[in-house]
């Protein structure tokens, strides 16, 4: 678990369901995880998916007896609806089949100009205040978006959530946003997949007996991102959870540092600053002022069926 800036815990892995399907695809995904331990689950209104992930959700708690209120769901306004965030919370909050959502973010800056954004913010913040959310924060603000943000609002950003990978650390934006006191989310953790067959993460993988994907994920807790690794399929979606029974060492941070080459898979969000590896990233932890936010208050425990 992590604490978040406002005392409130949230999961450290979620499963992400950006490009699943709104069918029982995705419902059967979101049951398997919620069998494996997970208690998180990372979506977004634009992610077209919001039954099926609450009609999961609300399947499996009644299956489980696991009451709704330890499972952290999370959503995400999109661009378009900057001017209406109330009426998009409340058709979340029906197709999720929720009373409350747990995390709510603005998806994106977005083009609807500042103003459109703080209306944004402050409706978020109007739904906080009638418990329809219980925490608030941002997605793919860069710096200037976020202390813009910050000087004009009630309820500081809880989370910044960004694309960070060994391959795209987004270092500078990673440190500014943690030293404003707001989490990092690391949205595509293993890089989409794109780069599993990398040597150096193989032989990461071999020395310690784990997946290549476990490896990414793992360099992501260990730097204190909440990380959101998606999969539909079965025994990725276990494996992908099965982290807290090893450690990287600073061999493994050293080489995995390294590896920062600028390789951005999405398309929002700023462009960063992850440059090809200089000398200085070769050194353990060189570029961090933190290496275990995200780990604070101990580690997820997660059932391993
Ligand atoms: N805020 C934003 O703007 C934003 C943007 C992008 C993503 N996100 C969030 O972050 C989540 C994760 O990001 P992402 O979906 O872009 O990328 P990701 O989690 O890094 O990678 C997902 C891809 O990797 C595959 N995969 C999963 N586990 C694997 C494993 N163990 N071995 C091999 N391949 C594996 C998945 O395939 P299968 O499904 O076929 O297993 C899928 O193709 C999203 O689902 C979403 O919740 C947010």
């Amino acid at each position: 678990m992590t604490k978040l800036n406002n005392g409130n815990l949230i999961p450290s892995v979620a499963l992400g369901v950006y490009k699943a399907p709104n069918d029982n695809t995705t419902e059967q995904a979101v049951e398997w995880a919620l069998d494996a331990g997970y208690r998180h689950i990372d979506g977004a209104a634009r992610y077209a998916n919001e039954e099926a992930v609450g009609k999961a959700l609300k399947n499996w708690c009644a299956k489980s007896g696991v009451p709704r209120e330890q499972v952290f769901v999370t959503s995400k306004l999109w661009d378009a609806d900057h001017e209406r965030a109330e009426d998009a919370i409340a058709d979340s909050l029906k197709k999720l089949q929720l009373e409350y959502m747990d995390m709510y973010l603005i998806h994106s800056p977005g083009n609807m100009g500042e103003e459109a954004r703080i209306k944004a913010w402050k409706g978020l913040e109007d739904a906080v205040d009638k418990g329809l959310i219980k925490n608030i924060g941002v997605s793919n603000f860069d710096v200037e978006e976020l202390d813009h943000l910050m000087q004009h609002v009630r309820i500081k950003p809880a989370v910044n959530q960004i694309e960070s990978h060994p391959f795209f650390q987004h270092e500078e934006l990673r440190e500014a946003t943690i030293s404003r006191g707001i989490h990092i989310q690391a949205y595509s953790p293993m890089a989409q997949g794109a780069a599993l067959d990398r040597s150096e993460i193989k032989t990461i993988a071999t020395k310690h007996g784990k997946t290549p994907a476990q490896i990414l994920l793992r360099w992501g807790l260990q730097i204190g991102n909440i990380i959101l690794p998606k999969s539909l399929t079965q025994h990725r979606i276990i494996s992908n959870a099965q982290l807290f029974d090893f450690e990287l060492d600073a061999d493994d941070m050293e080489l995995l540092n390294s590896l920062d080459e600028g390789m951005k898979m999405g398309k929002l969000g700023p462009a960063g600053t992850s440059q090809p590896a200089s000398p200085n990233a070769t050194k353990p932890n060189s570029r961090r002022s933190s290496g275990s936010g995200g780990l604070s208050g101990g580690a997820l425990k997660m059932t391993s069926n």
